[in-house]
């Protein structure tokens, strides 16, 4: 805290809280964009918030990322967690597999003993594909976990940045930029206004399900993703941001 009123983050934490309405706000200082020493230290300060979150029984729901990924290296509890679970919040989003949910959610539980489960679909079926799938009771058991979840974690990106590195075809990303998405988090893209463009049928989480968890945790940071960031608090269902300094500054330039 000292450090923190040293740099004026408590005041800059306070103003981001009280712009876009959440109950907390975590600020680090720097610019995840140009250090990965400042995204590890993002990924700590995340790590700490899930910490402090966690009561026993919870099930938490985890997106994938790089940010998402140096939160579950670096987290760590006192004690066991016998009575916790972690799951993948959606399924497989064309991610490489370190920055895959599944994989996030593993590294989670392994390092505090929690349980978890996989899902091990593609996220964007047609209609009938999910139809079949959700018929196979070990796919619909993980699904209702997810949906049940208390707590909700996730990254936040830049939409063009998102779509690219998912390798959406042509068709999907003009559609994208046409309906102005300029952010991307849990597998949803947002509009400035942070409405969300595109809804596709999901085996994972769904808007609902976000909507209805008792704690969701975004955890973005870095110049680049200010307006991101801005226009997912927007969307108006995160409790706790953890962010950087520049990412905080540049989102209070959208609000
Ligand atoms: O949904 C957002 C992305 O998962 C963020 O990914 O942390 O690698 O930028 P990133």
């Amino acid at each position: 805290p000292i450090v923190k009123e040293l740099f004026g983050l408590s005041d800059l934490e306070e103003k981001v809280r009280a712009a876009f309405g959440l109950n907390k706000v975590i600020i680090v200082a720097g610019d995840s964009d140009t250090s990965d020493h400042i995204k590890m230290e993002l990924g700590m300060a995340g790590s700490r918030v899930l910490r402090d979150s966690l009561s026993p029984g919870d099930v938490v729901a985890v997106m994938g990322g790089s940010t998402m990924a140096r939160m579950a290296a670096q987290f760590a509890m006192p004690s066991q967690l016998k009575e916790n679970w972690f799951v993948p919040a959606r399924g497989g989003l064309g991610e490489s597999v370190d920055y895959q949910a599944n994989t996030i959610a593993s590294e989670l539980a392994k390092r505090t003993g929690a349980r978890y489960r996989m899902l091990h679909v593609p996220d964007h079926l047609s209609e009938e594909a999910y139809k079949t799938i959700m018929q196979d009771p070990n796919v619909s058991e993980v699904v209702d976990m997810i949906r049940g979840a208390r707590i909700v974690v996730h990254g936040i990106g830049d939409a063009a940045t998102m779509a690219r590195r998912r390798k959406l075809n042509n068709e999907t990303m003009d559609e994208l930029v046409k309906d102005g998405a300029l952010a991307e988090a849990f597998g949803y893209y947002f509009d400035r206004n942070g409405k969300v463009v595109h809804r596709m049928a999901t085996a994972g989480l769904r808007l609902e399900d976000i909507e209805a968890a008792g704690i969701v945790i975004g955890i973005a940071g870095g110049k680049s993703k200010g307006e991101a960031i801005a226009s997912v608090m927007r969307f108006g269902h995160d409790d706790i941001l953890v962010t950087d300094e520049a990412g905080a500054i540049e989102a209070l330039r959208h609000v």
